[in-house]
């Protein structure tokens, strides 16, 4: 799978951490930056980056890290055809993706150490959206709810 990445410098570690991760379990990694530690960096223009290549379709799915998470996924959600949310635990990492077709998985570095992000990166790449008539009804609701918004 091409999976977008980005971090600003509160999650630029992880983020070399993971890209090499990914990388070793055999995916094709799209790195939108930062590509150095920049204290003064600004996470939106990151999770722009990542949310952009998404929507595009340059990468199948992204991963934003930032601090918290947080700012990574208000910032990416901005983009049409983005549904990213902060997943701190494997079971959201898969369940937002089997139900509710997210494509970008944001992770907060001052949150979760190394090894808890693998895995949930592991449970992220890995899920498929389930494409059940419940969840397509529900995911039609939030398109419906996009398009009003983006038109
Ligand atoms: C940067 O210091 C920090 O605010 C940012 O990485 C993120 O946590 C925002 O949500």
């Amino acid at each position: 799978m091409r999976v977008a990445i980005g971090a600003d410098h509160g999650g630029y570690v992880l983020k070399q951490e993971l890209t090499e991760f990914l990388e070793s379990s055999g995916h094709e990694v799209v790195d939108v930056g930062a590509h150095e530690l920049e204290p003064q960096d600004d996470y939106p223009d990151f999770a722009k980056a990542v949310a952009e290549c998404v929507a595009s379709q340059q990468a199948q799915r992204g991963i934003m890290i930032c601090g918290s998470g947080v700012g990574a996924s208000v910032a990416a959600n901005k983009i049409k055809g983005v549904r990213g949310s902060v997943c701190h635990d494997t079971y959201s990492a898969h369940q937002g993706v089997e139900h509710d077709d997210m494509n970008v998985l944001c992770l907060g570095a001052r949150i979760i150490g190394g090894e808890l992000a693998r895995e949930i990166t592991t449970s992220f790449v890995s899920a498929k959206y389930s494409g059940e008539e419940r969840h397509r009804r529900r995911l039609g609701k939030v398109l419906d709810m996009e398009a009003k918004l983006f038109g």
